[in-house]
């Protein structure tokens, strides 16, 4: 079909190839090393469920703005909201081009460091598979001596630069869909398992209750915070990939019911991704809230006690890198599509380019923690909320009624619900947690 009528740009080959793209941006190392980790420090089901009211009242919101800007804009992240904002001149192409400028430099940013945790899990993997020896001393001992040595650190990163890169360069349809719609269900076929093995070996009727019993004594002002914040980023919005993969749609595509799908996807996956390791933390007595070393110290040295350990081991550091990779595609396909649309570069040289720069950008958090650190800091907390924020003001407030409620035809309820949420209680809840991470607002 593509052959005998060329387009200019890409398009999805089917609609359960951009769901599994989409959701595949969705799902990374934020659902499999970060939820459970926060979720375990911030004490379990009642962090769930207001996580759970996050999804629902700021990220499917934002989810459907980023994916009808990409839709009705059919470009990058900069030239659809440029697009779709109405009054071109003026603050509506100030938003557009701030806006841009912001998303392309987040993606920039977000995979340096990406990149580098995703190569500690193919570290792991080699570990599991015995071509590495964990330390004698346990995983701590090999987490430490690996985040300790930059060239080792530097090595894994560069590995899955070059993994992230070959599959951009080959397009939209041609790599990324293809890419994803295989790794996808290969990484939903390894979680199943998981949870079928810890059905057997015990510790999921405590994993269930820990998740699923809300216990709101345990609940904070900053867990509220922490669930708000990671619903944006765990959804992959506030940086135009949902506007970047929403603009390969075809104008038939139903974007409402496509957003849902990848948002319940995403928050399926967490979810079980939590069962898993919960089960097996309880069942081997071990500690919750370990914080972020949790699947790279804590899980590693269960498995090796554990009776068909090694085996779970390999499967679960698969999982955590396919997860990873899917992401970081989609981190590396908005400053792709920037570069091709806004400055006619062709896909090849955009992508080993710009691809190579963010490679490079990313040794400094390799050889250096601090680094990882305060970017993973600087972006999560600082660029993506302001991003989001910008992103929901343009849906909001700028686009033209018939384009933004475009996806909810014969829906006026939905429509206005989405219109109230998008204009006024979005951006105040995103506010409210920039603030609140700058320490300004404190909330008990
Ligand atoms: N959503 C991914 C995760 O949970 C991270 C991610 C990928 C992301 N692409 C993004 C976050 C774009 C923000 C914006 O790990």
């Amino acid at each position: 079909m593509s052959s005998s009528a060329p387009r200019a740009r890409g398009h999805w080959g089917s609609r359960l190839g951009f769901i599994l793209a989409a959701s595949g941006s969705a799902v990374g190392l934020g659902n499999i090393w970060k939820f459970p980790y926060i979720t375990g420090e911030y004490g379990g089901g009642a962090f769930v469920l207001v996580y759970l009211g996050c999804v629902l009242l700021v990220g499917l919101p934002l989810m459907y703005a980023e994916l009808i800007i990409g839709r009705r804009g059919g470009k990058d992240v900069l030239g659809a909201i440029r697009s779709v904002v109405a009054r071109d001149e003026g603050f509506g192409g100030d938003l557009a081009a701030l806006t841009g400028a912001l998303a392309v430099a987040s993606g920039f940013l977000i995979l340096s460091f990406y990149s580098v945790v995703a190569g500690w899990a193919i570290h792991f993997l080699w570990v599991s598979l015995d071509l590495i020896p964990l330390s004698t001393d346990g995983a701590g001992a090999t987490f430490a001596a690996l985040a300790g040595d930059a060239r080792l650190s530097a090595l894994w990163h560069t590995v899955f630069m070059f993994l992230t890169m070959a599959v951009v360069v080959r397009g939209v349809h041609e790599g990324i869909e293809r890419v994803c719609s295989r790794l996808m269900p290969a990484l939903i076929g390894i979680l199943i398992l998981l949870l079928v093995y810890v059905a057997f070996s015990g510790g999921l009727a405590q994993s269930v209750s820990f998740l699923f019993r809300p216990d709101f004594s345990k609940l904070s002002g900053e867990a509220v915070l922490e669930a708000l914040g990671h619903a944006f980023f765990t959804l992959s919005l506030g940086m135009g990939a949902m506007i970047t993969y929403g603009s390969y749609l075809r104008e038939d595509s139903f974007v409402l019911r496509d957003g849902v799908a990848v948002a319940i996807l995403d928050t399926v996956i967490a979810l079980l991704a939590g069962l898993v390791i919960f089960a097996v933390v309880f069942d081997r007595g071990a500690e919750p809230a370990a914080g972020p070393g949790l699947v790279f110290v804590t899980l590693p040295d269960l498995f090796a006690t554990m009776p068909g350990g090694q085996l779970f081991g390999v499967a679960f550091f698969f999982l955590l890198i396919f997860a990873a990779w899917t992401s970081a595609i989609s981190l590396l396909e908005v400053v792709v599509a920037y570069f091709i649309d806004e400055h006619g570069l062709s896909r090849t040289r955009a992508t080993w380019l710009f691809g190579g720069a963010i490679w490079l950008l990313g040794l400094a958090s390799a050889i250096w923690g601090p680094v990882l650190d305060f970017l993973d800091n600087l972006t999560t907390r600082f660029m993506l909320p302001i991003g989001g924020i910008l992103i929901a003001i343009a849906a909001g407030y700028f686009m033209k009624r018939g384009d933004r409620e475009a996806g909810f035809a014969g829906r006026p309820v939905l429509a206005m619900i989405w219109t109230v949420l998008i204009r006024f209680v979005s951006p105040v809840l995103v506010f409210a947690v920039i603030l609140s991470k700058m320490g300004i607002l404190r909330i008990a």
